[in-house]
């Protein structure tokens, strides 16, 4: 995809479901009982990757435009692949259906492509070995592909050394299938999607946050059975954070963005946008399925550099990219620090934002736990070097089009992982 600067970016405009909850809907929903129907999923190769593995797992699922009917089998329902499921690009697939299917009475094995089977999951390894569970590393490297064989799980009390919501859904979905309580502290609190959602569909389970401390404790019981929801997926704050980006360094723009879920262990970007003065207004707030909703009015803002640190990072991780992209357009100086877990995800995205940013003029210095940008100086065009990561794809689309010259961004295709019409949704906005 070849892009250039441009101005006045002016509409109305929603994104496509969010993509954590979509996950979820269809997990839960085929260990439930009876039917759940989801409206507005989103059908991103990472949440139709999850829907083959289940299909594999013996579930019937019908897929109508954007909404997704699952026959659930109950939490004894599923039934041994024929082969290995297959997660594509999928952290989320693989670290929370290995919950489940550590909980099963047949083998199962689960890989995906080669960014997938580089990352860490030993992080879930861990934990489920000391449930009980029989589950390895095949390769011997901590990484997928991973094997999975029945064993007796009993509940414990996990400390998370990561605040990381597929670590944290991981263990409270075997917990599901585990004698006794099993909880999970996490250094601070990260997205609580399985959590609400969970206790929707019927389970046990609960959560506390210590006031004297910023650790978020989760805990659950087995329950008889889960049963069968209608959900609606709100926006993914996550696919609206380039058109909040956009619309506040294009000059002359004023967008609108429809329907977003802000679950505030989600929308730390908006807190951010905020402190580099931003000009978001909230409209129309709601609660819909126990999770918050808005809609995000965003004009053209002069921004200034900030420090992101702390319990922030989890609420915000998967928009680093993009927020990086506005410092390096904001007057000053932003650190971002803490925010380690960049290192293991779809790409180090410590280094590939920082090279892509260097690589249209940026004065930025990657650190062990984030990045130092130096903003204002103006960015020119590059060659967009996204590693097949959708959100360096994203992040840097929005670059381009402050840029003198034009940016080209390499392997575009793999923003199919998360908004298949991310391109189509910025051409109504011209
Ligand atoms: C996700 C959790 C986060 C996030 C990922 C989706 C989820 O990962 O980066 O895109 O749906 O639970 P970690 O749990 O590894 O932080």
């Amino acid at each position: 995809m070849e892009l250039c600067s441009i101005t006045g970016l002016k509409g109305k405009i929603t994104v496509p479901g969010d993509k954590s909850i979509s996950h979820r809907c269809v997990m839960f929903g085929s260990v439930a009982k009876g039917t759940t129907e989801v409206h507005h999923f989103l059908k991103g190769a990472d949440c139709l990757a999850t829907i083959r593995c289940m299909r594999t797992l013996g579930i019937d699922i019908e897929e109508k435009g954007s909404s997704v009917i699952i026959h659930g089998k109950g939490l004894h329902g599923l039934s041994a692949p024929s082969g290995i499921l297959d997660a594509g690009n999928s952290g989320t697939t693989t670290r929370l259906l290995s919950g489940i299917l550590a909980g099963q009475t047949f083998d199962s094995k689960i890989s995906g492509d080669e960014s997938l089977n580089s990352r860490p999951m030993k992080r879930i390894i861990t934990p489920l070995t000391q449930m009980g569970a029989h589950i390895s590393s095949i390769l011997r490297n901590g990484c997928a592909p991973l094997y999975i064989t029945p064993g007796e799980l009993h509940g414990i009390h996990y400390n998370s050394p990561v605040a990381s919501a597929q670590v944290k859904s991981c263990i409270l979905l075997a917990g599901l299938y585990a004698e006794g309580e099993t909880s999970v502290t996490e250094p601070s609190l990260s997205r609580n999607h399985t959590e609400l959602m969970l206790k929707e569909f019927g389970a046990d389970i609960r959560s506390s946050y210590s006031l004297d401390s910023t650790e978020a404790t989760a805990s659950i019981r087995p329950c008889e059975e889960l049963y069968g929801q209608k959900i609606t997926v709100p926006g993914d704050i996550s696919s609206a954070a380039y058109f909040i980006a956009a619309g506040l360094i294009v000059p002359d723009s004023e967008i609108l963005i429809e329907g977003v879920g802000i679950n505030p262990t989600r929308a730390g970007i908006l807190k951010v946008c905020e402190d580099m003065g931003g000009d978001i207004t909230l409209l129309n707030e709601r609660i819909e399925g126990g999770e918050k909703i808005a809609d995000i009015l965003v004009r053209t803002s002069r921004l200034h550099g900030t420090e992101i640190s702390g319990d922030i990072i989890p609420t915000l991780i998967d928009e680093i990219p993009v927020i990086a992209v506005m410092a390096a357009t904001a007057e000053g100086t932003t650190v971002i620090k803490d925010a380690a877990e960049l290192k293991v995800k779809e790409t180090d995205r410590i280094e590939t934002v920082t090279d892509n940013l260097k690589a249209m003029g940026c004065d930025v210095t990657p650190t062990d736990d984030g990045m130092i940008i130096r903003g204002g100086r103006p960015l020119k065009g590059a060659s967009i070097h996204t590693l097949l990561d959708h959100r360096i794809a994203m992040a840097f689309s929005i670059a381009a089009l402050t840029a003198e010259g034009n940016t080209k961004i390499l392997d575009s295709r793999c923003i199919d992982v998360s908004y298949p019409d991310f391109y189509d949704t910025f051409d109504a906005l011209l």
